[in-house]
């Protein structure tokens, strides 16, 4: 009996977040941040949900980070915050910008592991991705 109220509730909160596209992470496929007042290149690649899979990453916080003292802080993310909540598009100084976090973030790690596109095509092609939905 538990088990079954369980399930209906969790059906419906997934109904319910399906609802509000903020937070439907896996109908992400393409970013096109609208925290930059132009864009000077097609949106990025980026299926959210099945890159991060094919990649596998499973720690949210490898790019959802949460920062203190100049140290990422283990064991806490924010998934519930826009990378430009926390890095201006034009940062003071000593500051991460907006345009240096994606690129650091998602470029570093693919010259890391010697997977994944690191020219500037790759992952803005011409064809353009679909607009990200947000
Ligand atoms: C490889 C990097 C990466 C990983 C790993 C990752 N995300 Fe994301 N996620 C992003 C980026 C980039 C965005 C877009 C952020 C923005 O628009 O500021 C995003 C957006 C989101 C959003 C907001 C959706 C929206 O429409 O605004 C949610 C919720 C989210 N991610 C949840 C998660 C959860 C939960 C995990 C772990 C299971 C996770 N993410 C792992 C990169 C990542
Ligand atoms: C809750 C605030 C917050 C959010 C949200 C956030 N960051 Fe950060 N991030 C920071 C802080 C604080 C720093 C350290 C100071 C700095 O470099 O600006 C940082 C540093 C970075 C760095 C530099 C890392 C280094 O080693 O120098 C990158 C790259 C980065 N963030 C990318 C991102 C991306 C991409 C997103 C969205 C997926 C994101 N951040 C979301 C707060 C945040
Ligand atoms: C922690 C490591 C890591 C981070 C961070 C990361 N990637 Fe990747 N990415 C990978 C790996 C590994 C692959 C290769 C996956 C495979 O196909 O085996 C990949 C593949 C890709 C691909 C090829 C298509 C696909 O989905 O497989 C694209 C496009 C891509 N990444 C875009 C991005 C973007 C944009 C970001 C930043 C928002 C990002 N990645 C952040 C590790 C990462
Ligand atoms: C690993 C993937 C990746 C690579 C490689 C990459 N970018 Fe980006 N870039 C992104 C993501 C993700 C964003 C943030 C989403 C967006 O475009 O709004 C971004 C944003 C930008 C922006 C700011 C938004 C705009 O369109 O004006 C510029 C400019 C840019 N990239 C230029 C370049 C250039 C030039 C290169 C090659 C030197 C390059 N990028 C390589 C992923 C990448």
């Amino acid at each position: 009996m538990y088990k079954r109220v369980f399930s209906i509730a969790v059906i419906a909160a997934c109904v319910f977040l399906y609802m509000i596209p903020a937070f439907c992470q896996e109908d992400i496929t393409s970013l096109l941040d609208p925290a930059f007042p132009k864009h000077e290149r097609p949106a990025a690649v980026f299926a959210h949900d099945a890159h991060n899979e094919k990649a596998g990453i499973e720690d949210c916080a490898v790019c959802h980070h949460v920062w203190e003292d100049g140290k990422i802080v283990e064991g806490e993310s924010s998934e519930d915050q826009k990378c430009s909540d926390c890095h201006a598009v034009k940062p003071e100084a000593g500051k991460t910008g907006l345009r240096n976090a994606y690129h650091k973030l998602c470029t570093d790690c693919h010259v890391k592991e010697e997977n994944g596109p690191v020219s500037c095509a790759g992952c803005h092609p011409k064809s353009g991705a679909a607009p990200a939905e947000h």
